[in-house]
């Protein structure tokens, strides 16, 4: 048994897409929303495995004081400072990861042809998405990361903590970064149903570069076709969402899930 801790819990898919795997794969175990408070987290979190549970994924607004609760977090969860995959060990030790960057990365690989080598990534936005989008680029060996964010200050943190390949842009001026870009990514919140579009100027960008977006509702952003008119490689942010709950889903039910058509017509249907 595994769930998908937050408050509020009701928004995620976790619960559609944990719950599709399992019947795809003729799993006999469940997977639940978990509306916990803040300060039940703690308690919840010994209780849950004593209830019968292997695992959780962690949203908001639990993602980042989990670590401080957790007896083991992977390298890649401290960078970001998040968590989103919780592992309920039989020796009693809760094992945090953030697998965001991991979904982001395979999204594009199997979205794309994507060399994250070719040239520098353009990153808009400086959120809890961006650091695990920058934290991810810079393992796979994007040469430069170009960061703008509408405050300047969240950006110039990011750039202190993830060192010298980051350079920040005022965001006035992020449409003069896409000259030479290879990689371009949305991670804030604008072009969301209900959101303003993201109105950075495409006009420096070439036919080269791999433009995606987090925000998958709608799933073709303004953004994404824009970049599309250029002439560029586009992928929408489901598949990241997707992709994420792979590693937690193969350590709690022992299957490796299919992320594929059938996968995202499934998610996709109301
Ligand atoms: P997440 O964890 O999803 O990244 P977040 O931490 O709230 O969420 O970050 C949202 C991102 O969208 C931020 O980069 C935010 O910019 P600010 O840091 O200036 O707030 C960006 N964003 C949201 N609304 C925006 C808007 N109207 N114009 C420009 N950027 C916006």
């Amino acid at each position: 048994m595994a769930g998908v801790i937050g408050a509020p819990v009701g928004h995620s898919k976790s619960p559609k897409l944990h719950g599709y795997w399992l019947k795809r794969y003729g799993i006999d175990g469940y997977y639940v929303p978990l509306e916990i408070a803040q300060a039940d987290l703690a308690e919840a979190l010994r209780m849950l495995p004593k209830l019968g549970f292997v695992g959780a994924n962690v949203t908001i607004p639990h993602k980042e004081s989990v670590l401080g609760l957790a007896d083991i977090v992977t390298d890649r969860a401290a960078l970001i400072g998040a968590a989103n995959t919780l592992i309920f060990r039989p020796d009693g030790k809760l094992h945090a990861d953030n697998t965001d960057g991991y979904g982001f990365v395979e999204n594009l690989r199997s979205g794309a042809e994507w060399d994250p080598k070719a040239g520098p990534a353009v990153v808009l936005g400086a959120g809890g998405a961006a650091r695990a989008v920058i934290a991810s680029l810079l393992e796979v060996g994007v040469p430069e990361i170009r960061l703008a964010n509408r405050t300047r200050a969240r950006s110039d943190v990011l750039r202190a903590e993830f060192g010298t390949r980051i350079s920040v842009s005022e965001w006035i001026n992020a449409g003069d970064m896409m000259e030479g870009a290879r990689t371009v990514v949305n991670t804030t919140s604008l072009g969301m149903v209900g959101q303003p579009e993201l109105n950075v100027s495409l006009a420096r960008l070439s036919a080269k570069a791999v433009v995606t977006d987090i925000v998958y509702t709608p799933l073709r952003t303004a953004f994404l076709e824009r970049a599309a008119e250029v002439g560029c490689q586009t992928v929408d942010g489901l598949g990241m969402l997707l992709h994420q709950a792979v590693p937690g889903f193969e350590r709690w039910f022992g299957t490796r899930p299919a992320v594929d058509d059938a996968t995202r017509n499934h998610i996709l249907s109301v």
